[in-house]
This record gives C-alpha cells, structure tokens and sequence, in this order.
C-alpha cells in the first residue's frame, strides 16, 4: 500500500458541519437530531432549535432536521440550480443550507417575522426559552448578517405570502426560481395559497419541496397543488418531517434516483404501520424489570418461545 492509499477523503465538508460552524462562530448553539424515544416522544427534538446564552429562541419555527439536509445534499449533486426561492426563513437554517449547497444560486427567501405574541401556553411550561422583546425581523437580519459574513448570495425579505411574492420575487431573484421551498404558514390552505401564488412567478421547470406535509397534515394541501398542475407528487418518507416533493415532467433520472432514495413504497408503509404498535408493545415489555409480574409474563413468553420449536418436533 503506498502512502496514498491511506490518505483521508479530502475536500468536501457535509453542509451540517459548515451551517453549525456558521452559527457557532455567532454565538448561537444548536439542538437537533435528538432521538424523540428518548425524550418522551418530542418529536420536535429532530428539528433545527437555535439557542442563546444556554436558552432556545423563537425565530419563529424549528428548521430543517438532519434527515431534510442530508436530502438537499443529495439534490445538490443531480440538480444544478441558479435562483432558488424559500418561503419560511426563520432563523435563517434552511436558506444558509441552500446557498452552501448550491454556491452558483442565488437564494432569496421571504419571512413575515415574528407576528404573535409569545405563547402563553409557553410561558407557563416552557420557563426556560427567551420570551418576547425580539425585534420582529431578528431572523430576517441575523440570516443577512451571517450569509454577507460568509459571502453567500442570499437576500431574506421581510413580507407576506402570497400577497408580497409579485415584487418579492422578480426583485429578489435573478431568474425565475428553478427550486421553491415552502415552508411558511403551516395550514392546507396557506399550502394552496403558496403554491397559486407562486404559479406565474417561476421556471416552467421548477421543483417544489413542501416542509412538514405528514408532520402538520398538510396532504390535502399538497395533493390539491398536484391536481392543479396535473401530475403526481411524492411524499419522502425518508425525511423526519414527510416533506413532499412535486417534480417536473423534464426532471432527470439523476432527481428522480434521489427522490426514490427519499421515498418508501405504499406496500411496506401499510405493512410497518399495521406492525408498529404490536412492535412497540414488545419493546416496551422487553425493558420491564424480571421481577416484576409483567418481567415474568415476559420470562415465560421468552421461555415458550425458545421451546415451542422443539415441541413441535416431537
Ligand atoms: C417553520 S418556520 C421556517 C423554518 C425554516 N424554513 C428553516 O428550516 O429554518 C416558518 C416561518 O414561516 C414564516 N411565515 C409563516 N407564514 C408566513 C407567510 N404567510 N408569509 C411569509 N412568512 C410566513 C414564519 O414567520 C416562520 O418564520
């Protein structure tokens, strides 16, 4: 073996490291990917959580999981881009995600900032989140701030979808947006309202990417959306949120390869969800203690099990 055979993999740093350097180096922590079997099925614990000074802050939505970057980082290797469009910025995760991956776009985004008040419903349980007194454009400036700070070609506006996106956009963008990811309010209707919204506004080619479609049951939203436009979407599984994808028909066999990898067939979703809870009652057995009268029932099920086998051939 000579000296080149043991040398590492050299130059290419997964976009996760890059964005948590981006904002670590601003003084603001992460918490994601954190499995929710382990924190009382939270399932919020898989998403992007932007901290401050030991205390999560609102900027108005969690962003990406591990699982949604790690998509748009196979996307990036079958899909050159030039303009790309988010609607929901939040603090900034998913747009700095997409301007790292495709360096050669421009990425705009637009935010309405923060509109509510904090949730009081927060306030009580929460306790430990920072609350109120953010300016309502904190995520609009920090994205700013950190895409010049590393020379991305981003631009977050501050506006409404849809009214704002007939200026937002072609002011924004350089070209018509080849890529659009919707990701702002989270209801059917404002889905619809997005996707109509955007309709003569984009490539004739555009991909969308839907955030949050099984998670917030926005299907009908989305399915509405393929109807409109006449062809099948898909749900990617394989994503922590089921975010849905609606391709063109000139899409290449490189997207396509991706979306399959992202997707699972209905056959074994069916099977795993008729599975899923007898699965999870066993786990749960397994885990009791020996002594106690369940720990037993499990001993005596585990030791009929082990001998059935040899019953049967006698
Ligand atoms: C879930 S967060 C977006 C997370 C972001 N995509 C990420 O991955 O980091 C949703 C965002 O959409 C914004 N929003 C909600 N409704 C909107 C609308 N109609 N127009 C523009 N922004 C909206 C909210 O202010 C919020 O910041």
């Amino acid at each position: 073996m000579n000296e080149s055979d043991c040398s590492p993999i050299q130059s290419y740093e997964p976009v996760f490291l890059r964005l948590f350097r981006i904002y670590r180096q601003a003084g603001y922590d992460i918490r994601i990917n954190l499995n929710p079997a382990f924190f009382a099925g939270w399932g919020d614990s898989l998403f992007c959580m932007l901290y401050k000074d030991g205390k999560p802050l609102s900027t108005g939505g969690g962003g990406i999981s591990l699982s949604e970057l790690n998509f748009f980082e196979s996307l990036r290797s079958a899909l050159p881009l030039s303009s790309i469009f988010v609607i929901g910025n939040s603090g900034g995760w998913s747009t700095l995600a997409l301007a790292l991956l495709w360096p050669e776009a421009r990425v705009a985004a637009i935010d309405c900032g923060l509109m509510e008040k904090p949730n009081p419903l927060f306030e009580v349980f929460d306790f430990d989140r920072h609350q109120g007194g953010m300016p309502s454009d904190f995520g609009i400036v920090l994205t700013n701030d950190l895409a010049r700070a590393h020379h991305l070609d981003v631009q977050v506006v501050q506006g409404m979808s849809p009214q704002d996106l007939p200026h937002v956009i072609p002011s924004a963008c350089p070209a018509p947006p080849q890529l659009v990811f919707i990701d702002g309010g989270h209801s059917n209707e404002q889905v619809i309202k997005d996707f109509d919204g955007l309709q003569r506004l984009v490539d004739p080619n555009c991909i969308f990417i839907f955030h949050d479609v099984v998670n917030w049951h926005m299907e009908k939203g989305f399915l509405h959306c393929c109807e409109v436009v006449g062809r099948k979407g898909h749900i990617l599984w394989r994503t922590s949120s089921g975010m849905a994808i609606l391709l063109p028909d000139t899409a290449s066999v490189a997207v396509r390869e991706v979306v399959d990898a992202f997707s699972e067939s209905e056959q074994k979703l069916r099977e795993f969800k008729r599975r899923a809870p007898r699965r999870r009652m066993v786990s749960i057995i397994e885990k009791l203690p020996e002594n106690s009268i369940l720990g037993k029932l499990k001993t005596a099920i585990k030791w009929i099990n082990a001998h059935l086998p040899r019953l049967h051939r006698h």
